[in-house]
């Protein structure tokens, strides 16, 4: 089956349709996450907090995108696979940009490319898909920022800042982003620029009008306890059944019970005689290998 294309996702915006974005990280996640229908997987820098145990996505590096990026790929069949380029990927200038998005299309095989900034950005996002290379921009609370913005606070919400944000929006979509995640931007705000807009919005903590939404994975089946973002729905708390399955484990372990007869394998009898000395009697837990 052929995967969605981001001139799909921008017909979805045409259709009035909301486009379903998740982040993934790894195969199996990307085909759960492929399974309950987004059309986008967004291999998010969040990587950095949610997987591998950093206290923000500063540290993310190419190598870690383009590994998990793989992953991704490799789990999934239909979906858009965008992946995010990490801190100072493309921040150093056009050239980096360049080379590191071709990794993400080259090396990884994904479909688009994310990256923070508005009109700073623009300069880059023009280049790239001058190149071929489809770009997702992203404003609002960009999260390599975090430092600048002292914390993480909800963006555009004086009228100077209302107004940046709608030129920054403007500059992405003139530069050829073919969608833009609008990430803790007051609704009415993330309302407005996805009727001035005629590339699709995707929000997250941006109300319910843009035209699509994302979410991170662990946020939303409580697989991230570290804390728990306001945007953030949690649909099941899948840390608490594995941990409720871990403790059962452990306790069969230390009792005994596991494995059992069904999780262990047979050998023939006759097989297992020649190993003992003679006249010693074989018992049952010795035939089911559950004793040598
Ligand atoms: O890295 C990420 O997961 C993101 C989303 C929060 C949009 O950029």
């Amino acid at each position: 089956m052929d995967r969605i294309t981001t001139s799909d996702i921008r017909e979805m915006k045409k259709r009035g349709e909301k486009i379903v974005m998740m982040t993934a990280y790894d195969a199996p996640t990307a085909r759960l996450v492929e399974d309950g229908g987004a059309e986008v997987i967004l291999v998010g820098d969040t990587l950095g907090m949610v997987v591998l145990g950093y206290d923000s996505t500063l540290p993310v590096t190419m190598e870690d995108m383009i590994h998990h990026t793989k992953a991704v790929m490799r789990g999934s069949t239909r979906a858009l696979v965008v992946g995010d380029m990490p801190f100072m990927s493309y921040q150093t200038g056009w050239q980096d940009a360049m080379k590191n998005a071709a990794r993400f299309m080259q090396e990884a095989g994904c479909g688009a490319v994310k990256l923070e900034g508005g009109k700073r950005s623009a300069e880059i996002v023009g280049k790239l898909t001058a190149a071929g290379i489809p770009v997702m921009g992203h404003i609002g609370l960009t999260q390599q920022s975090v430092n600048q913005f002292g914390g993480w606070k909800v963006q555009g919400k004086t009228p100077a800042a209302a107004v940046q944000l709608m030129h920054d929006a403007q500059a992405l979509e003139q530069a050829g982003a073919f969608a833009i995640v609008l990430e803790l931007v007051p609704a009415p705000l993330a309302e407005l620029l996805t009727q001035r807009l005629s590339v699709p919005t995707i929000g997250i903590g941006a109300g319910v009008h843009c035209d699509g939404q994302v979410q991170v994975f662990h946020d939303m089946v409580g697989l991230f306890d570290a804390f728990v973002p306001k945007h953030a729905k949690r649909y099941t708390d899948a840390g608490a059944s594995i941990r409720e399955a871990l403790k059962q484990y452990t306790a069969e372990v230390k009792s005994g019970a596991f494995p059992d007869a069904k999780h262990s394998f047979k050998m023939d009898p006759a097989a297992l005689a020649e190993l003992r000395p003679p006249g010693h009697q074989l018992t049952r837990r010795h035939a089911l290998g559950l004793d040598v």
